[in-house]
């Protein structure tokens, strides 16, 4: 790229970046003034999208005229145009984007905005908005599945396990997490990770904790039906299991869904390697899928698991159905990652780590610091 153009990018991306949330408000007001009809395939507050949107435009203005990094740009792009499928975007739109972004941009640049710095904005964004149409066109797969709830059932007053079928079996691998959306908050997305591994019944469950404050999560667990609808679109996620070096997997509540699923596809291979998961809560009576666990290491005599919880025992309001001691579980006391650090030398497996944001960093600092190496440890991204 030319010094020129260069220049350009640098300083159109100065400007965006002097009052984000402006820029980003000014391009969807353009978006809609060139069509009315998109605002409509948003939802009512566009806070986090705004951000979400300046976040893209902020990467790809830092990219573009950087020497490396166009690769993964592109694909970056071209899984997002694919993504946009399922939000009910048309190739068609990317046109109208493109007009609000280069008007957005010559009034930032006004001044500066000659024959050439437009040029070279209308390649980066014909780039953009090009590697997006383009993706969404030639995406071989649907963006979008639907499955019906064929079971519901509360675990506790703010948990619950939700089993669906579909006609044609989702494409996701085990301990990948699929993005859901549900009749109750319709263009809400979330992401939810399925406990069993993909099967050609098309059978799925998921398990759901209701979060405090959580518009979805809270109405999955109060208001989900039977016969109910629910919208899937893509698999994310590289959590796997290396057939060649012991594991050790740690899982916090809900967090447990991904690795059961992974533990579930294990159980069907002959060469699986020794694995030892640690599931905790914070009562050990809401360790509500140990009877599961415990099943799948009975006959399957790779797999070790260990109870954790903060508290010994329960407040009068859990009713567990069978403690670890009930279920011979062995069972430690402690923060996961209290427990997990100080229960062996974990230097040379590979670790799979699932559950809150503030676990899975507590856990990976601890395990870190015990020698653990930071490419040996996986989990997924936090919201
Ligand atoms: C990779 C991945 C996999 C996931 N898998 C599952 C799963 O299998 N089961 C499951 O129940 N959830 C899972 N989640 C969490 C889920 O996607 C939602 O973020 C969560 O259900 C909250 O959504 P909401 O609409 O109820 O909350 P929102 O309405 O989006 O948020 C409302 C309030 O809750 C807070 N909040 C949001 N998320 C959380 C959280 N996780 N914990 C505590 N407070 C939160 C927000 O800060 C906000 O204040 C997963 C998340 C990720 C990133
Ligand atoms: C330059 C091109 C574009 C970029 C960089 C971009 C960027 C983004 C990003 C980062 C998100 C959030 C993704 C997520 O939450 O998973 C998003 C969501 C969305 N985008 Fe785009 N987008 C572009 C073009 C378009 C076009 C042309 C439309 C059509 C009108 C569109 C409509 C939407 C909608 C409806 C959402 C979902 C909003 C929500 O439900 O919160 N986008 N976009």
């Amino acid at each position: 790229m030319v010094t020129h153009s260069r220049h350009a990018l640098h300083q159109l991306r100065a400007a965006v970046n002097a009052d984000p949330d402006q820029f980003s408000r000014n391009v969807y007001t353009r978006l809609f003034a060139v069509d009315p009809d998109l605002r409509d395939l948003f939802p009512a507050t566009m806070s986090g999208q705004r951000d979400a949107f300046y976040r893209v435009i902020d990467h790809v203005l830092e990219v573009i005229p950087s020497e490396h990094g166009h690769a993964e740009l592109i694909e970056f792009l071209a899984q997002l145009g694919r993504d946009h499928r399922k939000f009910g975007v048309l190739p068609e739109h990317y046109r109208a984007m493109y007009i609000a972004l280069m008007g957005e941009f010559s009034a930032l640049m006004a001044g500066f905005w000659d024959a050439d710095t437009e040029q070279t904005v209308s390649q980066a964004m014909m780039l953009v908005t090009g590697v997006m149409r383009g993706a969404a066109e030639t995406a071989p797969h649907p963006a979008l599945w639907t499955a019906k709830v064929a079971e519901k059932y509360r675990i506790s007053r703010d948990l619950a396990v939700v089993r669906l079928t579909t006609d044609a079996p989702l494409r996701f691998k085990p301990g990948q997490y699929l993005e859901v959306q549900v009749p109750q908050w319709p263009k809400a997305w979330r992401h939810l990770s399925p406990a069993i591994p993909p099967n050609p019944d098309g059978e799925l469950e998921f398990h759901v904790r209701a979060v405090q404050g959580g518009t979805v999560s809270t109405a999955i667990v109060s208001d989900t039906r039977v016969g109910d609808v629910w919208f899937f679109a893509q698999g994310h996620g590289t959590l796997h299991v290396d057939p060649d070096r012991d594991v050790l997997m740690v899982a916090g509540g809900t967090g447990l869904a991904p690795l059961r699923a992974l533990i579930i596809e294990m159980s069907k291979r002959s060469d699986s390697p020794r694995t030892h998961i640690f599931y905790g809560m914070r009562h050990p009576g809401e360790l509500y899928d140990l009877a599961v666990l415990r099943r799948i290491a009975g006959t399957n005599p790779w797999l070790r698991v260990t109870a954790v919880s903060e508290e010994t025992s329960d407040p009068w309001w859990i009713n567990a159905v069978a403690t670890p001691r009930d279920l011979g579980i062995e069972h430690r006391i402690g923060t996961l990652a209290d427990v997990v650090a100080d229960a062996g030398d974990w230097s040379e497996h590979q670790v799979l780590i699932a559950g809150s944001h503030a676990m899975i960093e507590a856990t990976t600092r601890r395990l870190v610091v015990a020698g653990v190496r930071k490419s040996r440890i996986q989990h997924d991204p936090v919201d």
